[in-house]
């Protein structure tokens, strides 16, 4: 889960490469600018927003993204499992 742009969107850990966890140190997802995530074994970079892969060993393969949404300060997940959909 990450906060951009005050919004807070959530994807699983999982680059689209290698099915490996994105972060470098623990929770940290964000590049050197702030603006993509990037994936801490080979660089690919993905939209904070969308998960949608910008460059890199992604290949057009972006995260799966978690459906949440922020109230009262909670982070919640807004749809029941998570699985299917596509
Ligand atoms: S495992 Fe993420 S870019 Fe290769």
């Amino acid at each position: 889960m990450v906060r951009f742009h005050g919004q807070v969107y959530a994807f699983l850990n999982r680059c689209g490469h290698v099915p490996v966890e994105l972060d470098w140190q623990q929770g940290e997802f964000f590049d050197g600018s702030g603006l993509y995530l990037i994936c801490a074994t080979h660089g690919a970079l993905y939209a904070p927003d969308s998960g949608r892969c910008l460059g890199g060993r992604c290949n057009g393969k972006g995260l799966d993204p978690v459906p949440v949404a922020e109230e009262d300060g909670w982070v919640v997940l807004t749809e029941e499992g998570g699985q299917g959909g596509g």
